[in-house]
């Protein structure tokens, strides 16, 4: 069994950016800058767009952070996305989910220009990603492509099950494995809430990619022998035994499934590094106006 180094294989790609940021400078070109926009003070949304605008520093981007309370309108919100949009000083604009239950996070995507939204959420670039075309990829999904192309697993040919389908992890993820590129050229399946007997989907994979929120749901017997297991949860669980009071568990019961795979992610350190790398690539392509010109 071998552990993906998703921390690791993170710091290569933040390396490598760093060193493009630095050709940018010594040409006079300016640095990539992102802006991040968070509203209200949830606590998981706090801790990724503070890991969000560090990556920024050590790569030597430029990042502003925009906080709003989570009392701030839907207008308002809207408003403040359409003026940051408007500023020229500005490569990628992303505004953490969850909203406020008053905001429509559809509107407030679809608000971001496309060639600014280097989350990759924007209908226009979703659809891009649909049809091959040159766009922005949704962060994660994008990171776990980039871990199998640098983890050298070969997918053409492959089962590929995927669970979940949200619009920003599984739904894309199952995009990106079906397309006629390497990695990709699996045949996919997608499992949900109605989805009868997982077990039986999950032991036909072999690549599992688990992105549906509840630690723990993937054993050891819903996994064939010599799979590659992705693990995307992040769930908070409490655990007193920590200074900050919860520990991260991921969709996989890690020490049932790990002994019978061929590749497995942790938790931590697994997909949520290259979520953030990946961010970083879009921000850099942006700032190049690699994808819109
Ligand atoms: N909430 C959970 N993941 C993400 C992400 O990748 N981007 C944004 N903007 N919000 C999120």
């Amino acid at each position: 069994m071998q552990l993906i180094d998703g921390k690791k294989i993170a710091q290569d790609i933040r390396h490598e950016i760093a060193g493009q940021v630095k050709e940018i400078q010594a040409a006079g070109g300016k640095v990539p800058h992102l802006v991040a926009v968070l509203v209200g003070n949830d606590g998981a949304s706090e801790t990724y767009v503070s890991h969000k605008v560090k990556a920024c520093e050590e790569v030597g981007f430029k990042s502003s952070l925009y906080r709003y309370p989570d009392t701030i309108s839907e207008t308002a919100l809207l408003r403040a996305v359409e003026d940051i949009n408007h500023d020229p000083d500005v490569d990628g604009l992303i505004v953490q989910l969850p909203l406020p239950k008053h905001i429509s996070p559809d509107k407030v995507t679809e608000k971001i220009l496309p060639e600014k939204d280097v989350d990759g959420f924007h209908p226009v670039n979703l659809g891009r990603m649909v049809k091959g075309w040159p766009c922005y990829l949704p962060a994660t999904p994008n990171g776990i492509v980039e871990l199998i192309k640098r983890c050298g697993i070969p997918t053409a040919g492959k089962n590929c099950v995927v669970l979940g389908r949200s619009q920003i992890v599984g739904l894309p993820m199952t995009i990106l494995m079906g397309r006629a590129s390497e990695p990709g050229n699996c045949t996919v399946t997608m499992c949900h809430s109605r989805t009868q007997d997982i077990p039986s989907v999950t032991r036909q994979a072999d690549i599992l990619i688990a992105a549906i929120g509840k630690p723990g749901f993937v054993r050891g017997d819903m996994v064939k022998e010599g799979a590659v297991v992705i693990d995307v949860g992040t769930t908070r669980v409490t655990d007193p035994a920590r200074k900050s009071g919860f520990s991260l568990k991921g969709d996989v019961l890690f020490e049932e499934v790990a002994p019978r795979c061929s590749h497995i992610t942790p938790v931590p350190g697994g997909v949520g590094p290259m979520t953030i790398a990946s961010l970083l690539q879009n921000t850099l392509l942006a700032s190049r106006k690699a994808i819109y010109g």
